[in-house]
């Protein structure tokens, strides 16, 4: 795999690493491409199948369900299938043990996801969800959870129920939808004070697999920057991110346990 990297890629991971061997404030912000390498589609990428006429962000709205509710919740069942057998790959994996360490060094560590899928979590990391658990239930008008298969058999998603019909809740009547942040609707408050926290404080900020466009998340960078951190962002294509002091542009899978190994190096 390193094989296929550039010597002036490799070159930006050795300067990665040597800047991260001397800080001990780590933030990190990952976005859909850090699940690509695991078989799930990102949001940019056109849909397939069944969905292929329909963009993600006209039906992950609130005024998507309200005028469609079986719509929407059947892309979310349809999604739920295409994520369920899904397994960490190695960005993942290099992430939590990167925690771990950071844990035994009692260094400050703070892993941000705007992923729904429970991937970093498989892996073994404490995560931060900014928009949500594709797993979790809850109802869209009183906020009820619903205590759904999915919750309960985490480790054994195979047995969840994909049926598309809608449930109604049994406080208020109201249906029942993904506890996911959909456009338009406001961040967890306590996940977010969590980023934003960690971003304000961080010494070098890490935006890994997101293409920037999503605020308020995308604007985690600005804040660290602007507080002296230094930006880092590994992304195999270019975002609009213009503040990145290093830029790795090649799939996380790849590049993050190379960075490991060279931070590993230098200790
Ligand atoms: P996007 O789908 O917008 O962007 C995915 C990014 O991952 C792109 O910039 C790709 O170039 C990059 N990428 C692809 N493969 C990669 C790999 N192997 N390694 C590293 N990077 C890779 O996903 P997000 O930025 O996460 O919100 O999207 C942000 C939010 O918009 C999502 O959380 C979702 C979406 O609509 C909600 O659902 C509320």
């Amino acid at each position: 795999m390193v094989a296929e990297l550039s010597p002036k890629l490799i070159a930006e991971v050795q300067r990665a690493a040597e800047l991260l061997a001397v800080q001990s404030r780590i933030c990190i912000l990952t976005g859909a491409g850090v699940s690509a390498e695991s078989g799930i589609p990102t949001f940019r990428d056109k849909q397939t199948g069944l969905w292929e006429q329909y963009r993600a962000e006209d039906l992950a709205s609130p005024n998507a369900f309200a005028r469609d509710p079986r719509l929407v919740w059947s892309w979310y069942q349809w999604r739920r299938q295409l994520v369920h057998d899904k397994k960490p790959n190695p960005a993942h994996h290099t992430l939590a043990q990167w925690q771990q360490d950071a844990i035994e060094n009692k260094k400050s560590f703070t892993l941000i996801t705007q992923n729904v899928d429970d991937l970093h979590e498989q892996a073994g990391s404490m995560t931060t969800h900014l928009h949500g658990h594709l797993w979790r239930n809850r109802c869209h008008d009183c906020g009820t959870p619903y205590p759904n298969k999915a919750e309960t058999l985490d480790s054994n998603k195979k047995s969840i129920n994909f049926d598309d019909s809608l449930i109604s809740c049994q406080q208020c009547s109201g249906y029942i939808r993904p506890d996911i942040v959909w456009f338009g609707e406001a961040l967890p408050v306590q996940a977010w004070q969590t980023a934003e926290n960690a971003a304000a404080s961080c010494d070098v900020f890490i935006s890994i697999g997101t293409s920037s466009l999503v605020y308020p998340a995308a604007g985690l960078a600005q804040l660290a920057q602007q507080n002296g951190a230094k930006v880092i962002e590994i992304n195999p294509n270019p975002t609009p991110n213009t503040i990145v002091d290093i830029t790795l542009a090649a799939n996380a899978g790849v590049v993050l346990p190379l960075l490991m190994q060279k931070m590993a190096a230098l200790t």
